[in-house]
């Protein structure tokens, strides 16, 4: 029997051309239709918006194959795991995971366990995975998503495992079924991969090289949105700002915000701008269109130069904070949020004190703080690096301070404001309490009667804590 394992190589996605990428249509080939016929399927996801929208793509492809989804792994005759490799964290979260997933498959050794996601694309997770957890049945890459079909298909014919995983993706693959988690709000991606190759990250690697899908693909999947009724879509791309370059037009990502806020969709996001490139067009493009939600993720990872060359995140201190401020000036009343790591390689006290300090200055709405995570294959890897694992444990919970304390006074703001929110669903933590997102996007739990998923409501702010308001609709 033919037992033909596709493995990825680090060293081949490092590789990049200038070949623009071709857009080719998908379709479900007959054979696998049905197949899935009176079977459940569960999906497990970690990591970003991007992995949130290929589980998307994934249930869409099951779906068509006739499995249904479920909420329960016992229930399901196929797991799926989607995986982040972004740091060891969230490697380990994974392999305990499945690891805890051979006990189901003892009891059900019909079930088929698929793992995906940035995992897959890793050399060394693969290997783990295919030596110690026998119980993985598929191991599909970032761009073999519609592979899974047909990787579904031949366990089932051969019961034997089966790996598939591309290194690089030259295409763009439109009309793949998709299965939206929500019903008010939709990911849509409108770029593919990573071509900055900042030094601590796998990102690059695990995604292949940016790819801009066409502009008329993005604005028909909003207008089609729209038709559905969602009330938000959140553009999605490493680097949104790098919109169109690979394709060689003279469109901009700030041309695609204009022409995405014609559709009217009531509320438009981005994710993640790169201080990289955020041009002037991309700010009067923000300013212009009240749809697109005053809200930006700008990412400055270090407040010290010298590290941030070390990182090769292509921008100075200085730069990042003439950004910012003009930022902040053009575009008053937005919240801004940013990405830290700590103990970089060697990160000095004094560089630490110098992110401390652009913290101070920029006194964000929130950050997303990290402990360096060394990424194998990444240069980062390689680097020395003196600093002790206290050292940076310390590093953290003195920014963490800072920033809960800038989130806090930031939301004093909104007292005894009314503010606009999109219902998302009842709060996680009290049933009788409804949760959604102000345009800042601010986090509200609120009371009222009436209250739809989906709804955009007007909520009075009665308490403000720093990572969430408190409210009560007023109408
Ligand atoms: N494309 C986005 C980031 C995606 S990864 C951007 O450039 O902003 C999300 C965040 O994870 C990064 O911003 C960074 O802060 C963090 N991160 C990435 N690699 C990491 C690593 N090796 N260790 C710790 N944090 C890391
Ligand atoms: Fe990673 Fe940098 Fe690309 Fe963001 S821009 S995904 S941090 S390499
Ligand atoms: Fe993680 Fe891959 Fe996203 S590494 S952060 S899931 S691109």
């Amino acid at each position: 029997m033919k037992k033909e394992y596709i493995l990825p190589s680090l060293n081949e996605a490092r590789r990049r051309n200038k070949d623009v990428s071709e857009s080719v249509s998908f379709v479900l080939e007959d054979r696998y239709k049905g197949l899935g016929e009176g079977k459940y399927f569960y999906i497990i996801t970690h990591g970003c918006q991007a992995n949130q929208r290929d589980s998307e793509t994934m249930a869409g492809l099951l779906h068509e194959m006739g499995y249904e989804m479920c909420d329960d792994e016992k229930k399901a005759d196929v797991i799926i795991v989607n995986t982040c490799a972004v740091r060891q964290g969230a490697e380990e979260k994974v392999l305990g995971e499945i690891g805890a997933l051979k006990r189901l498959k003892k009891e059900k050794p019909e079930l088929i366990i698929a793992l995906g996601g940035c995992m897959a694309q890793e050399e060394k997770s693969v290997r783990i995975i295919m030596e110690k957890y026998r119980q993985v049945d598929i191991i599909f890459g970032t761009h073999n998503i519609t592979s899974l079909p047909k990787l579904l298909y031949e366990v089932l014919e051969t019961k034997t495992r089966k790996i598939e995983v591309y290194s690089k993706m030259g295409e763009i693959i439109e009309d793949v079924p998709v299965t939206r988690f929500m019903s008010h709000k939709a990911w849509v991606n409108i770029m593919y991969g990573c071509d900055k190759f900042c030094s601590y990250c796998i990102v690059p690697y695990t995604r292949g090289k940016e790819r801009s899908r066409n502009k008329e693909d993005i604005i028909y999947e909003v207008e089609q949105l729209v038709k559905d009724g969602y009330k938000e879509v959140c553009l999605l791309g490493q680097n949104v700002n790098a919109y169109g370059k690979d394709l060689h037009m003279d469109y901009t990502f700030g041309d695609l915000l204009n022409d995405v806020a014609k559709t009217n969709i009531p509320r438009i996001r981005f994710m993640t701008s790169h201080p990289w490139d955020f041009d002037d067009s991309m700010i009067e493009a923000i300013r212009n269109n009240s749809n697109i939600m005053p809200y930006i993720h700008l990412p400055i990872q270090s407040g010290n130069s010298a590290i941030l060359k070390k990182m090769n995140r292509r921008y100075t201190r200085e730069e990042y904070l003439a950004l910012f401020d003009k930022l902040k000036e053009k575009l008053p009343g937005f919240s801004f949020t940013t990405d830290i790591i700590v103990g970089f390689p060697n990160e000095s006290d004094e560089a630490f004190e110098d992110t401390l300090s652009a913290v101070e200055h920029c006194k964000y709405d929130n950050a997303f703080t990290f402990i360096f995570s060394k990424r194998e294959g990444t240069p980062a890897a390689l680097m020395e690096d003196s600093i002790d694992s206290k050292t940076k444990e310390e590093r953290l919970q003195r920014l963490n301070e800072r920033v809960a304390y800038y989130a806090n006074l930031n939301n004093q703001r909104f007292k005894d404001q009314i503010v606009e929110v999109l219902v998302d669903g009842l709060s996680k933590r009290n049933a009788k309490v409804y949760s959604g997102y102000t345009p800042e996007n601010k986090l509200v739990n609120f009371t009222g009667e009436d209250v739809k998923i989906g709804d955009i409501v007007k909520v009075k702010i009665t308490e403000v804590m720093s990572f969430s308001l408190n409210g009560v609709k007023v109408e």
